[in-house]
């Protein structure tokens, strides 16, 4: 065994104690090249002498540092336009009618990455003014990467990533070009929140969410610590709650209290089984 390969093994257990996600043995070779520039910023020469520094140092931001590098944090601006059609017109029409009295909507961006989802989300309500004139609306959003979270909630984007999944009228109408880059409208700032968490700690506080989007987060995880998760988006969903997973994932393990949409691919409901429901795979 080569000094990397021993360091690469310390890096897979880092990463997978801090979030669930396993690196299996056909992706490890983007570790040293996602770890190039922490090896650079650092004046640290190769992977041994970073898990030699690990151990030494007691700065908890060099082993943040390392799982960042190594997270995927791709997504764009209404990623699956049809999920949020879907969204916009079948599942928030059934949530508001249920809400209708308390007038209040509560919505978790559960691995929400540079924020484009909640704020893709945000746009939905912020379109419709006179359906939701009077309702509190709010989106909360989580990411286990400080970075990407501090990213968020500046809400300032770059030309190239305002451009993906956005329609001119859109960005026109919710963003402002600054010299930094453009930045999302207060209208739809002030019914997100961002925080960092992990999807395996216990749920955000306060009331349970009618609508989670857990999308594309939890397909590197096992399916014990998948388990894990439905566990947890159960625990933050109200019974009949929604819950929204990636077009691609497959929920091949436990879908927990979780019942499949038999229409929409990706849409689940928290304990629900009507006729169009089909119970998830397990
Ligand atoms: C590929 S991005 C998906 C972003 C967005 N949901 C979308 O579909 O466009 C996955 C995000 O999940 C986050 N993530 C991974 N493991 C996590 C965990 N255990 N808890 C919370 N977030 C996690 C990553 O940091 C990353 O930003």
């Amino acid at each position: 065994m080569q000094p990397d390969d021993l360091a690469i093994d310390i890096i897979v257990d880092l990463f997978e104690t801090q979030t669930g996600q396993r690196i299996s043995a056909d992706r490890r070779w983007r570790i040293t090249p996602s770890l190039a520039g922490l090896l650079r910023e650092t004046g640290l020469e190769s992977l041994s002498d970073l898990i030699v520094e690990l151990t030494r140092s007691d700065d908890e931001r060099l082993p943040r540092k390392v799982v960042e590098a190594l997270l995927n944090n791709e997504t764009y601006f209404f990623r699956d336009r049809q999920v949020f059609d879907h969204v916009d017109k079948v599942i928030l029409p059934r949530l508001a009618a249920e809400n209708a009295s308390r007038r209040r909507m509560r919505v978790w961006s559960a691995g929400c990455s540079t924020g484009q989802e909640a704020l893709s989300l945000a746009m939905l309500f912020a379109s419709q003014p006179s359906r939701w004139h009077g309702w509190q609306v709010e989106i909360h959003a989580t990411d286990v990467s400080h970075a990407v979270i501090d990213f968020a909630r500046r809400a300032t984007y770059s030309s190239f990533q305002i451009q993906r999944g956005l329609g001119v009228s859109e960005m026109l109408g919710f963003f402002r070009e600054t010299p930094g880059g453009w930045q999302a409208n207060r209208q739809l700032t002030d019914m997100v929140r961002f925080d960092v968490h992990n999807l395996l700690a216990p749920p955000p506080a306060g009331e349970a969410f009618d609508l989670v989007l857990c999308r594309n987060v939890l397909l590197y995880f096992d399916a014990d610590t998948r388990a894990r998760a439905f566990a947890r988006l159960s625990e933050a969903s109200r019974p009949d709650g929604e819950l929204v997973l990636g077009g691609g994932e497959l929920v091949l393990g436990r879908a927990g209290t979780f019942t499949a949409d038999a229409q929409m691919h990706g849409v689940f409901r928290n304990g629900a089984g009507g006729p169009s429901r089909t119970t998830a795979a397990a």
